[in-house]
């Protein structure tokens, strides 16, 4: 289901990306983890960050099929803008006469991106709507339906920048001066088109002038939070603190944090929220300490086919990124490893989700749904975090302040996926056929 146009609290914001004034502040120039450039994609290798930013063209699909499955680009969002620049690829070459060729390509690369990373449903949900494109236009010539991709794939990414805006304003008027956030792995620029979902919140608060502190989580195995959010979070100078995973709950003990948000790999019809492997933990902590546990995404990561989080398909990834990380060999090798990328944090322990279009509030069966529709009833307005529904920070340890619904919420058996063994340090690939090229930094 396609949603209604963008209606953040301020409006879409063409300022996301680019560095204007917005709500009284000036956000610095983002990072471009995905953008169109010279007839090809081009990407960070986020595997190289903090060391080095290093940007690669991608100028055939499966360039991009390998980035994304060896995670040089990452976040749901910025993978579902990523793959629709890689479908056209896929085409782009077609002679102008071949149209049986033209859709057999497009079907074959429309698949083969879809293996990529089968948790984040911004991937599916992006190669669906290219495929329309052309599928909605059956009596179009080669050379349209190739124009019709690339302007489809443009918007999808524009769409993302005006989302994140969106999003950054309905969650920062959940803050004031003086908070404390927790958050997980890497919501920002790098994750997304535009400004982030959970970290254009704090990026946007801390523009509006509002004094933030953020508790970033390291994010094992992969480290997303250590390299990838702490080095945006220092880039637009929002304060910050990096903690280990397993440090978290006594830093809600420690620490008063008003609140835990987090991003969404897919959100199922019922709240369930497939995140980083680590935020179901945060969730039950949030909850055992009184502290309200938010979800910012935007409506492209609802998947209204999936009813709940144990259908949602969790990734299993290589053991070396485990045994091995940063090319570092910690465990005895040959050891069993088990990688899910993802948890699935039951809804129950989700206190709201902040959308484009606002806040939504349980029941999330309706608010979901309202999401979808125009003028989107049930949508909340954005509350302050000490309004009734905000939590008590007093310290509350009792599993059985876990509800019963989330502990019977079992997330769906791991998907082995054949992906290749990469080293987050390790040295830049280029594709066999030399058709990537690394360009300079800040390009
Ligand atoms: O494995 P990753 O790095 O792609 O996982 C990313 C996350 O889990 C993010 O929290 C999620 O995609 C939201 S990004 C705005």
């Amino acid at each position: 289901m396609t949603p209604p146009p963008i209606l953040g609290p301020k409006g879409p914001s063409s300022d996301a990306a680019s560095g204007r004034e917005i709500g009284g502040g000036v956000i610095p120039q983002k990072v471009h983890a995905v953008r169109w450039r010279g007839q090809a994609v081009e990407i960070i290798d986020q595997r190289r960050l903090p060391g080095r930013l290093a940007r690669r063209r991608c100028r055939r699909l499966e360039d991009v099929a390998e980035a994304i499955e060896t995670l040089q680009v990452r976040g749901a969002p910025a993978i579902g803008v990523t793959a629709a620049f890689g479908v056209y690829l896929g085409v782009c070459r077609v002679a102008a006469s071949d149209r049986a060729g033209f859709l057999r390509r497009l079907e074959q690369g429309v698949a083969r991106l879809r293996r990529t990373r089968p948790t984040a449903v911004n991937l599916g949900w992006a190669l669906d709507r290219m495929r329309r494109v052309v599928r909605g236009h059956p009596a179009d010539t080669v050379p349209a339906w190739q124009r019709r991709l690339l302007d489809e794939a443009r918007a999808i990414e524009a769409e993302d920048q005006q989302r994140c805006a969106a999003i950054g304003h309905a969650g920062a008027a959940l803050l004031r001066s003086g908070d404390t956030v927790m958050t997980h792995c890497n919501t920002g620029s790098l994750a997304t088109a535009g400004l982030g979902t959970a970290q254009a919140i704090f990026v946007t608060a801390h523009v509006q002038g509002k004094r933030i502190h953020v508790i970033a989580c390291e994010a094992r195995p992969v480290w997303q939070g250590a390299r990838l959010t702490m080095w945006e979070l220092q880039r637009y100078g929002v304060p910050a603190t990096l903690i280990c995973d397993t440090a978290a709950a006594s830093t809600m003990v420690r620490r008063r944090i008003a609140a835990v948000i987090v991003g969404a790999d897919r959100i199922a019809v019922n709240g369930d929220t497939a995140n980083k492997i680590g935020t179901y933990a945060l969730a039950i902590l949030a909850r055992a300490h009184g502290i309200p546990f938010y979800v910012a995404a935007p409506s492209s990561t609802v998947d209204l086919a999936t009813p709940s989080g144990r259908r949602i398909p969790i990734e299993e990834r290589s053991s070396s990124e485990v045994t091995a990380p940063c090319a570092l060999q910690i465990a005895p090798r040959g050891v069993r490893v088990a990688n899910p990328a993802f948890d699935v944090t039951p809804h129950p322990l989700i206190d709201g989700i902040i959308t484009e279009r606002g806040v939504l509030r349980p029941p999330y069966r309706r608010s979901l749904r309202a999401l979808f529709t125009f003028p989107a009833s049930g949508v909340v307005r954005p509350a302050p975090l000490d309004d009734p529904q905000r939590g008590s920070s007093s310290l509350r340890c009792s599993a059985s302040l876990v509800p019963r619904s989330a502990r019977d919420t079992v997330p769906a058996r791991p998907v082995q996926l054949p992906v290749r063994t990469t080293s987050l340090a390790g040295p830049q690939r280029t594709s066999d056929t030399g058709a990537s090229v690394e360009v300079n930094d800040e390009g």
